[in-house]
């Protein structure tokens, strides 16, 4: 009896362990993001704005470890967030049907804990099933990506020299690269304001936002970052001109 008490608690210790590595390296990931929206939108101010902010992180090493950091902390949230995701074919089957079911299900409201739910019954259970599709996809591009990253950043095999350069990401993103990149982007945006409300729900942050609010947040969180990474794409495919290349009109940097 008090064995199977003990190995319980080692159990329920083990899976608190898991729940803070994956909810801590997706909280990290996720405002890494919105760093990284920030830095690669220095190309809406031109290629000056863009070479400038990417010699300076490499030129300050802030951008050789970080890759390192990211690509670490990518495949432990992989690792410990897809201990949830069913691995034998049957399940995957059943969560097949779940989700069909799920998206056609009625629009009668649930009580929760706190409030009534914003969303129609089983739809965060949806929106849980989208961030494990979101997230293999995730898996295999930000892999490619990173990969692709820290070859650009270590050796000069890309461009004239080691190093982030706006010719070689803007030439590659419009050869064809922008593909993949906008499903990328669009799968992060979802995967991570999704799950950072997810998160936020888990850890009782209901108790102080209603659900309604932090559902908004979400909301505006995901449209913001969508744009904002949108648009520095199309920049990037050389579509459209940078908007805000006016900023840096009359400096000599
Ligand atoms: C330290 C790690 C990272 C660095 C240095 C970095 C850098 C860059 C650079 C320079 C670009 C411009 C295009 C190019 O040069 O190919 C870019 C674009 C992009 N990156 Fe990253 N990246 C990193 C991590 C990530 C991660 C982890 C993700 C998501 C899994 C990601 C998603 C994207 C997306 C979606 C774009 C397309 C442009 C946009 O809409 O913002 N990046 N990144």
């Amino acid at each position: 009896m008090r064995n199977s008490q003990t190995s319980a608690m080692a159990a329920a210790r083990r899976e608190l362990a898991y729940e803070v590595i994956s909810g801590g390296s997706g909280l990290l990931l996720a405002l890494f993001m919105w760093g990284h929206v920030v830095l690669v939108g220095s190309i809406l101010t031109g290629e000056r704005g863009f070479d400038w902010m990417a010699t300076m992180l490499e030129d300050y090493y802030i951008a050789q470890p970080t890759v390192f950091v990211i690509f670490t902390l990518f495949l432990v949230h992989a690792v410990f967030a897809a201990r949830k995701i069913p691995s034998q074919l049957r399940e995957r089957k059943q969560i097949l049907q779940l989700a069909k079911g799920l998206s056609q299900s009625g629009r009668e409201k649930v009580v929760t804990r706190t409030e009534y739910s914003p969303f129609r019954p089983h739809v965060e259970s949806l929106l849980w099933i989208w961030q494990v599709r979101t997230g293999m996809i995730m898996l295999v591009l930000g892999s490619f990506h990173l990969v692709l990253l820290g070859i650009d950043i270590f050796t000069p095999l890309y461009g004239d020299i080691a190093g982030i350069e706006a010719s070689t990401s803007t030439a590659r993103v419009s050869a064809g690269l922008w593909l993949p990149y906008a499903v990328l982007l669009l799968c992060v945006e979802f995967h991570a304001s999704v799950g950072l409300y997810r998160l936020a729900i888990k850890w009782g942050a209901d108790l102080w936002l209603s659900r309604k609010t932090m559902h908004r947040l979400e909301q505006v969180i995901f449209w913001v970052v969508l744009v904002l990474g949108g648009v520095t794409l199309i920049v990037l495919a050389g579509w459209m001109d940078p908007p805000l290349a006016f900023l840096l009109d009359g400096t000599s940097t």
